[in-house]
Formats: structure tokens, C-alpha cells, sequence
């Protein structure tokens, strides 16, 4: 694989003016004004596949299309499926951006752009690294199959249905994901879990229109209130979850994983820097790693109603709404929290203002293995290429389609991470390291021969 580490230390520029192409694409897979953008993204990571040579082909889905490709050489034993997402979050608040979104931003080290870390400059490390065997002459020591969609931060509900209906073309012998991230600077990470998600929207209804608030306030419910004081109720004071049976099906901590986290000898106060929070706030009981890897949460993420405009305006408002994500850990599943958290909400709710639950579905946490054939072989590759063998760690994030994988497919997954937790991640100035973009690179060359 000599000739695969020479090619890749003298395209360096090349990989990066390829990232800075793949970015300008305004691939916003929840907004559908940018539907046609997210199409020609799909098409330009197509042509880069074909570009090495390698057979690719777009499926199109009921929402954004899957791009697939294959590199197969018959000397090889094991087929590896590499996942990854070419969609990216919205970019608001746009006014809090140092550049725009979509025009990568060089600064030192540092590319600025949406996508940069999420997931664009990780998926290409993948395909970056095939071609430095296939560009330089070299056959790839394994056969790959790389399946890049266009909806995982929407949920990827079309790919899971495609993997329903392709289990043949997507036989392998195991998933490689890199979309999380590293345990800090310079020290690589395998993440072994995934916090799963369920998503739910409550609306309260009060008057049928906004009222006057001297000829009527006073007199009927507020829904602006009303939806404050059952929000307050999803909390005790120590942080608690009080929707009933939340906690059935929660795996507690095992002592080595606590005795683990302990070891990493997380720093707070770094904490504080990245989220730029006055404060650190969570479950009594637990420390901060704890809290954000292996405990449930319930997050409002939105609070609307009423009039939020400049100065005042007296009224009582007819309706208020608000939007709540919960993060669910082993063994919780999104359909049976959805039930849950629908019967507390109907249990607490004032009967003075109409409610309604909407469940908006989810995605089933996962726990993958710490030891086989890929995580050996990954270690290895770190070493070599950040000169340092990874801690294992969990990460507070979902990605939907990993329990998907192991359920249709009966595939481990491989979480391979080269971003960092400060990189703002679907926030305004998202970033990404140059030197771990080329690092990766090196490192999934070396996986690509460790996994032969
Ligand atoms: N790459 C992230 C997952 C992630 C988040 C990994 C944080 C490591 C740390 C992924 O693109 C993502 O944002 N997933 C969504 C899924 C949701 C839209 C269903 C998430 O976690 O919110
Ligand atoms: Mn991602
Ligand atoms: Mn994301």
C-alpha cells in the first residue's frame, strides 16, 4: 500500500479543493426548497465514484435519492458497507455565520462550511482513501460498497426501506460510519453506542381566535400558560423524568462503563467553553459524560404562540405550541416512549384548553461490539495514522439507519469518528479540521488493509 500513502501525501490539495466542490452544495434535506440542490449534490458524489472508476448509480426514493457504488475484485474475501450522508442540516441563523454556509471557508487548519464535519468532510475521507489505491495502480485489499443518502438528518425513513428491500445488494461483512466524533484533539475514539431518538409535538387550543386581554383576560384559560405549567411537569427538581414508566426499560450503567468514563477524566470546564452555557445542569446522580451517553432525556426544542413581536400587544392568545425530542438509551424504543409520553400528556393536561399529541416517530438507540474483526483492524489503523490507539467512548447523537443495519441485515457497524465535538455540528459556523480530514484519509487506507 505503498504507493496509496504516497498518493495521499501528495493530493492534499486535491482532497481538500474536492471537500470545498462538495460543500458548495446546498444539500438542506428538510427544506424542500432546496430539493434540487440536494439532487445535484446526489449527482456530483455519483460522478466522483465514477471519476475512480467504480460503478455507481442513484436510487431515487419518495424524498431524496441514495447514491450507491461498488468496487469489487473477486481476489478479495470481505465486503465492507460504508455508510455515510451527503444531506445537511438547515443553516439558521444565518446572520450568525463569520462566511456564508455554502462557500467553504479556509482559516489555518480549519475549513468553515455546513456539512464540513456533518457529514461531508467524513464520508469523503472513505472514498478519498479508495481512491489513493485506486489512483496510484493498486487493487483495494477489500471489496466495498458505499451507500451515501440523502435524508439522514430527517430521519432516514426511505433508506430504511430500501435496506428492507435490498438485502442482496447490500450484503457485506460489516458497516463503517464515520459521523461522530472524536474523543477531543488529537485523540481518536470508536464509539461502541448511540442515543436513539423520539420525536412529539403538543398543541393547546384555547379561545378560537387571539382575544383582547382587558375585555377578556382573566376569564378563560391562557394556552400559552396552560402549555408552560404541563412543560414544567416533565422535570422533578433533580432533573428526574416524570412521564410515567419512562425509565422501564432503561439500562442502567454497568461499573466498568462508569469506572471508564470516570477514567476519561472528562473537564467540565471545557464543557462550558463548548456549549458556551453559564451552567451545568442534569440528572442528580450522574456526571456530565453519563448524562449525555447513557441517560434518556426529554428536550423541549421550540415554544410558539402568542405575540413574540417587537413591544406589546395585549392579548390572550388562542393557542400555544411546543416541540419535544427525547433521547432514549438501551433498551428504550420510540414507539412504546411515544405511548408513554402521549398518556402523561393526556394524564396532567388542563381540562380548560383542548390538547393534542403528535407522535413524529424516531429511531432505536444502539450498542455495537467493541471487539471484532473491524474494531482490531481499526485500532491498528489509528495508531498508524494519528499515533495514538482510540479510547472508546458513547456519543449522545443518533444515527438512525446503524439499529437498521444489525436488525434487516444482521450487520455490526464500526463507528469511526473524525470530528470533534466543538466543530458546530447544525450550528452557525460548522467547522472541520484539515489535518484529520488528511489523517482519516491515511488511517482508512491502513483499515482498508488491516480488514483484508
Ligand atoms: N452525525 C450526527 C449524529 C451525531 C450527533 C454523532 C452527535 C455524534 C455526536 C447525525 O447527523 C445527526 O445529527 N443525527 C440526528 C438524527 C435525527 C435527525 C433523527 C440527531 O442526532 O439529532
Ligand atoms: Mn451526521
Ligand atoms: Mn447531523
Amino acid at each position: 500500500m505503498k504507493q496509496a500513502l504516497e498518493y495521499i501525501d501528495k493530493n492534499r490539495q486535491n482532497f481538500v479543493d474536492t471537500l470545498v466542490t462538495l460543500l458548495k452544495f446546498k444539500s438542506i434535506s428538510a427544506d424542500s426548497e432546496f430539493k434540487g440542490d440536494v439532487q445535484k449534490c446526489a449527482e456530483f458524489v455519483k460522478s466522483k465514484f465514477e471519476s475512480l472508476g467504480l460503478s455507481s448509480r442513484i436510487y431515487p426514493t419518495k424524498g431524496h435519492p441514495i447514491v450507491y457504488a461498488e468496487y469489487n475484485n473477486p481476489k478479495n474475501k470481505r465486503t465492507m458497507l460504508i455508510y455515510g450522508h451527503y444531506d445537511v442540516q438547515p443553516v439558521d441563523p444565518l446572520e450568525l455565520w463569520h462566511k456564508p454556509p455554502f462557500e467553504p471557508d479556509i482559516q489555518g487548519d480549519t475549513i468553515y462550511a455546513r456539512g464540513a464535519t456533518d457529514d461531508k468532510g467524513q464520508f469523503l475521507i472513505h472514498v478519498l482513501a479508495a481512491e489513493s489505491y485506486l489512483k496510484s495502480g493498486l487493487d483495494i485489499p477489500v471489496n466495498i460498497k458505499f451507500l451515501i443518502e440523502g435524508e439522514e438528518e430527517i430521519s432516514s425513513t426511505n433508506l430504511e426501506e430500501f435496506i428492507k428491500a435490498n438485502h442482496e445488494l447490500l450484503k457485506a461483512d460489516g458497516v463503517i460510519v464515520s459521523d461522530t466524533a472524536m474523543y477531543g484533539r488529537g485523540i481518536p475514539a470508536i464509539t461502541y453506542g448511540l442515543r436513539g431518538i423520539a420525536a412529539a409535538e403538543i398543541k393547546m387550543i384555547g379561545p378560537d381566535k387571539d382575544l383582547h386581554s382587558g375585555s377578556f383576560g382573566g376569564s378563560v384559560a391562557n394556552p400559552v400558560v396552560e402549555l408552560a405549567r404541563l412543560i414544567a411537569k416533565f422535570h422533578d427538581d433533580d432533573k428526574h423524568i416524570l412521564i410515567d414508566g419512562f425509565y422501564d426499560d432503561v439500562r442502567e450503567l454497568e461499573k466498568w462503563e462508569h469506572d471508564a468514563y470516570e477514567a476519561l477524566a472528562y473537564d467540565n470546564t471545557d464543557h462550558l467553553r463548548k456549549t458556551g452555557s453559564p451552567s451545568i445542569v442534569g440528572e442528580k446522580g450522574y456526571s456530565t459524560l453519563e448524562r449525555v451517553w447513557a441517560r434518556p432525556t426529554c428536550e423541549i426544542n421550540g415554544i410558539y404562540g402568542g405575540y413574540a413581536g417587537e413591544g406589546a400587544k395585549t392579548i390572550v392568545p388562542s393557542w400555544a405550541g411546543c416541540k419535544v425530542t427525547m433521547r432514549l438509551v438501551p433498551n428504550q424504543t420510540p414507539s412504546d416512549i411515544l405511548d408513554k409520553f402521549e398518556k402523561y400528556v393526556k394524564k396532567i393536561a388542563p381540562t380548560t384548553v383542548k390538547v393534542e399529541v403528535k407522535k413524529l416517530g424516531g429511531a432505536k438507540p444502539a450498542i455495537v461490539q467493541r471487539d471484532n474483526f473491524m474494531v482490531t483492524a481499526c485500532v491498528d489503523a489509528l495508531d498508524k495514522g494519528f499515533g495514538r490507539k482510540p479510547v472508546f467512548i458513547r456519543e449522545g447523537g443518533s444515527i438512525p439507519i446503524v439499529n437498521t443495519f444489525k436488525e434487516e441485515l444482521g450487520l455490526e457497524t464500526l463507528l469511526l469518528g473524525f470530528g470533534q465535538h466543538d466543530d458546530n455540528a447544525h450550528s452557525p459556523n460548522e467547522k472541520f479540521s484539515l489535518s484529520d480530514f488528511q489523517k482519516g484519509i491515511i488511517t482508512v487506507a491502513h483499515l482498508f488493509e488491516g480488514l483484508k
